[in-house]
């Protein structure tokens, strides 16, 4: 009989170059399930790979003078280094770039072009470049990028469109039909209400103006706009418009596509209809999981580097504590489909709790007591009393639970119940106390069970833990003469008897270490503190950039910096920042808010009534979670100290400074 396959994917990631820990969280994830998949019997392909396209790419790379792929490189390579950190096995890593890719979104887009479903057109809307978005004008929140708050340009060229409008009522029926189609269902209201309902529009799906991208061979000068390219990645790994389609024709539809929530659109509306307009099968599930936050906002590089000392680089994770403890956080952590709160204090809790803790103690235990009182060979198993029913229920239920936990995606349930397994375990030694049992030679046999049905159910958490640690569980089926790399499914955990009693067990070493956490954390605020202090120390731009020369400019490079008066209505200090004020700035007639970092020199009393030279046109930022909208000038003396540029006469707000 042929094996049931399964075919699940990450989505392809920005080569930033800024991985976070956040970053890591989708492809952990998928890696458990494929792993599980794995287990469980199936033909698993493991999809991941990077999203290298687009505007944002190109400009980086001509900032760095060098050509985009080149720019990409070292990035793709950087994330290849992460995944091969956290034991991330993909079957494919796919990037936007290769040769197969580019040449199977061609065929798509001509497919579609040719089927009616993509016609040529203008598009004029506002672009977000950060996010490679377009948004209609309703769409837009207070006139910014509604996914990211950053200043948006209104757009023209000439495009091809997809014909997306068709498709609401066709999606709208899809997710009636198939109620699990798009989990958690959150989304699913969200897609319909915000999206579906309103009424789809027509997709701009080529650019003009954006060279860096998979050019449209039937109309040159047209590159495919970025979502086409990206989304298509997951047919065209398989092979899908190459001339070597097996791997598409044995894999496609997608079991599972696992997302951030934040690009469940195109996803669960996009994807479908492109596929819809091609004639493909559609996946059979989509999932938009919630995100790592820390401080109460996404996870971003960025902002962790400014504001918080937590450690966030997946690198230096991985190297501090191992690639097991990052993965059970990353796994465990987080109820699946929420956001939740990163803190390296919630890692190192973890750790502590249920590995070294829970787990730790019970491998440890139990082997050094089969040392201890039977010379390190296996008892035999007894008869069973007491609390063995419960303890052998328990352990033969793990599988189930964990199938059915893992049916409904839910990893952090899935580790919940080997815990639970785990935990009764623990509790078994204290109800049945060994060391006592020991005392007492008549009741050798009884002492016998007991550590047998320990090394049960050892051995069975460490099988059914396999899938979301990868280092962990061989070493403590290793410790009980088991060689891990053999253990490839979970035929062995149905069953409660598998060690025949003989078997020599080795006294474990500890598997994870105890970590002082007050110790550890006041560490990382050091490391964390110093490296900010030696990051400043080799950009002595903002101080000793005075002496820097810079390249001479025209009146036309002057002209594209737009300074405005403004005057300072209100000013308060930033919550838990001793650097930063919040201001609202009237220029004109528009009142901004600006934060600056001058709260050191200005107490916020000093700066109200103040009139400011405000950049007007500087591309919206956000610090501390607040969206700056334009920067206020500063004199700064060689020491670093910050003085106002403001007017020697009296001069209206909103004036042009020039
Ligand atoms: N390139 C697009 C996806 C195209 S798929 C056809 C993209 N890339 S990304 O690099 O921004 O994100 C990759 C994955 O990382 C996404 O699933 C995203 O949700 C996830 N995460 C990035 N930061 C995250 C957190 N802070 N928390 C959890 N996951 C997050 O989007």
């Amino acid at each position: 009989m042929e094996n049931k396959k399964y075919y699940i994917t990450t989505p392809i990631y920005y080569p930033s170059g800024n991985w976070h820990v956040g970053h890591t969280y989708t492809t952990v994830i998928c890696d458990a399930f494929a792993r599980y998949h794995k287990m469980l019997g199936e033909d698993v392909f493991f999809l991941t790979g990077t999203d290298e396209h687009g505007q944002k790419v190109e400009y980086k790379a001509k900032d760095a003078g060098v050509m985009p792929k080149q720019f990409v490189d070292p990035l793709v390579d950087g994330l290849k280094e992460i995944w091969r950190l956290l034991d991330v096995k993909y079957d494919r890593f796919i990037r936007t770039t290769d040769d197969d890719h580019v040449k199977g979104v061609q065929k798509i887009f001509r497919t579609l072009y040719e089927k009616g479903k993509i016609y040529k057109s203008t598009y004029e809307g506002w672009y977000c470049t950060p996010c490679e978005a377009f948004w209609t004008k309703t769409q837009l929140k207070d006139g910014k990028c509604p996914d990211c708050g950053r200043e948006v340009k209104l757009e023209t060229e000439e495009s091809y469109f997809f014909r997306l409008s068709e498709y609401a009522d066709r999606i709208l029926k899809l997710y009636e039909d198939n109620p699990e189609f798009l989990q958690p269902k959150s989304r699913m209201n969200e897609m319909v209400n915000n999206f579906l309902k309103p009424g789809l529009q027509d997709l701009c799906v080529s650019r003009t103006s954006v060279k860096w991208g998979v050019p449209v061979d039937f109309d040159s000068g047209h590159t495919v706009y970025v979502w086409i390219d990206a989304l298509s990645n997951y047919i065209t790994a398989l092979g899908y418009g190459s001339g070597n389609d097996g791997l598409f024709k044995k894999y496609w539809p997608a079991d599972l596509h696992l997302t951030g929530k934040e690009i469940i659109r195109f996803h669960a509306v996009i994807w479908p209809a492109i596929l819809m307009a091609l004639d493909l099968p559609l996946p059979k599930q989509v999932y938009g999981h919630g995100w790592l936050l820390i401080g109460g906002d996404k996870l971003s590089k960025s902002k962790t580097d400014k504001v918080s000392t937590e450690l966030t680089d997946p690198k230096e994770l991985v190297e501090r504590y191992g690639s097991d403890c990052v993965r059970y956080f990353l796994l465990r952590e987080i109820p699946f489909g929420s956001d939740g709160v990163y803190t390296n204090e919630s890692l190192l809790t973890r750790i502590n709790s249920d590995l070294a803790n829970d787990l730790g103690n019970l491998v440890s235990r139990t082997t050094a007591m089969i040392n201890q009182y039977f010379g390190g060979i296996l008892p035999a198993r007894g008869a069973e009393e007491g609390p063995d029913a419960d303890l052998v229920s328990v352990a033969c239920g793990v599988y189930g639970k964990v199938g059915k936990a893992m049916a409904a995606l839910d990893a952090p349930l899935a580790l919940e119940e080997i815990f639970r397994l785990i935990d009764r375990a623990n509790k078994y030694i204290d109800e049945t106390a060994p060391w006592l049992i020991a005392k007492d030679e008549s009741k050798k046999g009884r002492l016998g069970t007991v550590l047998y049905n320990l090394a049960e159910c050892i051995r069975i958490s460490a099988v059914m833990l396999k899938p979301y640690l990868t280092v962990c569980p061989d070493k403590i089926l290793g410790f009980f003469g088991i060689n891990g790399e053999t253990v490839t499914g979970f035929d062995t955990v149905k069953t409660f008897g598998y060690f025949s009693g003989g078997e020599k067990i080795e006294k474990a070493s500890p598997l994870f270490p105890r970590i002082d956490v007050k110790k550890e954390i006041a560490e990382i605020e050091k490391l964390a503190l110093s490296r900010r202090a030696a990051e400043k120390e080799q950009k002595p731009c903002e101080s000793h950039k005075n002496n820097e020369v810079k390249p001479e400019i025209t009146i036309d490079d002057f002209a594209k910096i737009q300074l405005k008066t403004g005057i300072v209505l209100a000013a308060e200090k930033v919550e838990n920042s001793d650097k930063l004020l919040k201001m609202s700035v009237r220029v004109g007639a528009e009142t901004r808010t600006i934060v600056s970092g001058i709260a050191k020199y200005y107490s916020p009393e000093e700066m109200v009534g103040k009139t400011v030279v405000v950049v007007a046109n500087l591309k919206p930022a956000k610090l501390r979670g607040i969206v700056s909208e334009g920067m206020i000038l500063c004199g700064e003396a060689a020491d670093g100290k910050l003085t106002l540029i403001t007017t020697v006469s009296e001069i209206s707000d909103g004036a042009t400074v020039r």
